[in-house]
């Protein structure tokens, strides 16, 4: 009974003392937590569809644009060596741990002792250099032709300002000024018509980032980057802020809405008219006149001219409302007349403290800015 008892606790000092059973036990249980993240990571950019609307994907692994598809390539290819590395580092490693593993009777003999090899150690200085080597000459190869993209006749310019927290949109060329919805046309193989974006900033550093058409650029204070997205397929595109900038970052939403050709034009036409007079709202115009909304407020045609929040000459046009906060229903605008801080907390825009008549009347007239 006795010589058992010390024999069972022989085993466990040994287990304790060894630190090779250690080692490889938390070395396998790294080994593990990491195929199954890569394996996530994989399986995500295919999955990801089956569970939400394609059209409405923010999937970088689904580039429906230039330059989104080149640096998409680029990122499988880079994905694609740093995996073949992890196998066979990882391969080698598993191997090691259990050829090598600790066995019954190893404290008898010592293994060989082994200092330095020239052939082993060139192998992971010359083979590392090689790969960083190409890593580097393709990743420069595709910033350089994004970044070198002259624009074609018929490109469309688009100046878009981050505020704290929304995006203003500006076609300084065609007299446009809207928010959080920028508008492009949809290129063909007959006619090319990329849009080319001034990002500049109002406040703090943003990031346009719509990973389906293009790479994140960020929005820096006193300074103007460039960045240019040729989409093909119509449709609503999602995207986000991708530059913490204060409380509402994250709901700082951008959609870009893809026009087929033709269809560009028409919005372009209805969006240069000034604002809608319609006799029926007058008691909400003048409220809206007489509160301090025309100080944050552009309605083009009006005396309405502030700067400091998006342009409403023609709200109802857009699908949103405080930057991608809640859809622009009459639910809703009449919820963020009321109290802009319910729906967005920290927003710029403060309680008005109107009568729920007023918000009604108010409400009335912003759904005239068709
Ligand atoms: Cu703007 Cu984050």
């Amino acid at each position: 009974m006795v010589v058992h008892k010390q024999k069972r606790q022989s085993l466990l000092f040994r287990r304790a003392t060894n630190p090779h059973f250690h080692l490889s036990r938390r070395v396998l249980r790294t080994l593990i937590l990491l195929t199954i993240s890569l394996l996530w990571i994989f399986s995500a950019g295919h999955l990801e569809p089956a569970f939400s609307n394609p059209g409405q994907t923010t999937n970088i692994f689904r580039p429906l644009s230039q330059p989104a598809q080149d640096i998409s390539h680029l990122s499988l290819l880079v994905i694609a060596i740093c995996t073949a590395i992890f196998l066979v580092v990882a391969g080698l490693l598993v191997y090691s741990i259990i050829r090598y593993r600790h066995r019954a009777g190893d404290e008898a003999s010592e293994p060989p002792q082994i200092y330095g090899s020239n052939q082993i150690e060139l192998a992971w200085t010359v083979l590392p250099i090689l790969i960083v080597f190409v890593l580097i000459l393709v990743t420069s190869r595709s910033i350089a032709q994004i970044q070198d993209r002259k624009p074609p006749a018929g490109t469309v310019n688009a100046t878009v300002i981050g505020h704290q927290w929304w995006w203003e949109i500006r076609y300084p060329e065609l007299g446009i000024v809207t928010a959080n919805e920028l508008h492009v046309p949809a290129s063909t193989d007959s006619r090319v018509r990329p849009t080319f974006l001034k990002l500049q900033s109002m406040d703090v550093a943003h990031s346009f980032w719509v990973p389906q058409l293009a790479g994140k650029t960020d929005l820096i204070p006193n300074r103007e980057n460039l960045m240019w997205i040729e989409p093909t397929q119509p449709g609503v595109y999602l995207g986000n802020c991708a530059e913490y900038c204060g409380t509402q970052h994250a709901r700082m939403l951008i959609r870009v809405i893809v026009h087929a050709p033709g269809e560009f034009d028409r919005w372009v036409a209805e969006q240069k008219e000034p604002a809608i007079e319609d006799a029926g709202a007058q008691q909400g115009r003048k409220i809206f006149f007489a509160n301090s909304c025309v100080n944050c407020h552009t309605i083009r045609g009006t005396s309405a001219q502030g700067m400091f929040g998006p342009d409403l000459t023609h709200l109802m046009s857009r699908e949103t409302l405080g930057s991608g906060a809640a859809p622009n229903t009459s639910e809703m605008l009449r919820a963020w007349v009321r109290d802009p801080q319910k729906l967005k907390v920290g927003c710029l825009m403060p309680n008005m403290q109107m009568t729920d008549t007023e918000v009604d009347q108010v409400v009335a007239y912003l759904q005239t800015l068709k």
